[in-house]
């Protein structure tokens, strides 16, 4: 039987071009971070690591507002600690942390973006969570925050973990997606998914639907459209899914092809989802994979960013149904 590569082995192979030694470096450190969280995540009740810290901690509120969970604390300290190992991170953002987090290390020369516990109301009821993150090249080895305010288009990787039913680490440094899963009997990551492709078409798509009477037309419209199935518009039935764990569903996506959404609505003008590190990375990974990623009325890469903790709404996936949502869009903002 072929063994499969580690992701040691992958990295040396085939990481190229001027970000290669530092790229190789990092994801070493974040594969370490990851396998640290999941342990505590596979842990959970046993050593305490759900429910919020709200009357224990002024850490128990985020920038949001949101009650953090005990592991939303956790998982944002290990991250924080292990990216800094190899000596290549200038300055980090986390969803966790209202400012940018400054490094210790001296001359960093890369900016790291995370959301360090994806899918955090989750936890409680032992449903897959996440981590996603974003690598930017940083302008300066003392970065401020406009600093961090580059353009998903400029990532040089993107990549998330998956607290699933088995532990993986999926990434793109713009030359396709690779996926790998943690054997946890050697405690080392190999490659299980190599080049994954998003299938251009889907009969799948996964929204919140009690937002409904909040959406604009344009996504009522093709959600209208898939649940009429055979006896509408699109003459195919359509299957749905929600987890409300961003990485759950990109995984799928990823797998299995589909569309995920998260738009803007009359209640949240911008959506739900931040752009610098849930946002851009997942887009950069889905069109790596052949996939499409969107606002509605343009490429969510392609988005200038105004603030590290900015929402922007996002529709991702497989291609014609990411293709057909923003040409409805685009109708819609004509005929204004
Ligand atoms: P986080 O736990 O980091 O705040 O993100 C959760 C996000 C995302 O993962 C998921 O798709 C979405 O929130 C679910 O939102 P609803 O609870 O509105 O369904
Ligand atoms: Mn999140
Ligand atoms: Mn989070």
């Amino acid at each position: 039987m072929m063994q499969n590569m580690t992701i040691t082995e992958f990295l040396a192979q085939h990481l190229q071009g001027e970000h290669s030694a530092a790229l190789t470096a990092m994801l070493s450190d974040i594969a370490h971070a990851v396998k640290q969280i999941a342990v505590v995540i596979d842990a959970g009740a046993i050593a305490g690591n759900m429910g919020s810290l709200a009357t224990e901690s002024v850490q128990g509120v985020n920038v949001h507002g949101e009650v953090q969970k005990t592991l939303d604390v956790l998982t944002n300290d290990i991250f924080v600690e292990a990216i800094q190992k190899s000596g290549y991170v200038a300055g980090m953002v986390s969803e966790e942390v209202v400012d940018p987090i400054k490094s210790m290390v001296k001359n960093g020369q890369y900016l790291l973006c995370f959301d360090p516990l994806d899918g955090s109301s989750n936890v409680n009821v032992n449903i897959s969570v996440g981590t996603i993150f974003s690598v930017l090249k940083a302008p300066n080895s003392q970065p401020e925050l406009a600093d961090f305010l580059q353009a998903g288009t400029e990532q040089i990787c993107g990549g998330y973990a998956l607290y699933g039913t088995s532990t993986m680490l999926v990434f793109t440094t713009g030359d396709g997606v690779n996926g790998f899963t943690l054997d946890k009997k050697t405690n080392t990551f190999l490659l299980t998914h190599p080049q994954m492709q998003i299938p251009q078409n889907t009969t799948e798509f996964a929204i919140n639907m009690s937002n409904y009477r909040f959406w604009q037309e344009p996504v009522q419209r093709y959600v209208d459209e898939c649940l009429q199935g055979t006896e509408g518009e699109r003459d195919k039935d359509f299957n749905m899914r929600w987890v409300a764990s961003m990485v759950a569903e990109v995984h799928r996506i990823l797998v299995r092809g589909g569309i995920f959404m998260y738009p803007s609505d009359a209640k949240a003008r911008m959506g739900k989802l931040r752009l610098m590190y849930e946002a851009n990375p997942m887009s950069f990974i889905v069109e790596q994979a052949g996939g499409g990623s969107s606002t509605g009325l343009q490429r969510v890469l392609e988005v200038s960013p105004t603030g590290i903790h900015q929402r922007v709404p996002i529709m991702l996936g497989s291609k014609n149904e990411i293709d057909r949502i923003a040409s409805y869009h685009q109708k819609k903002s004509k005929r204004k």
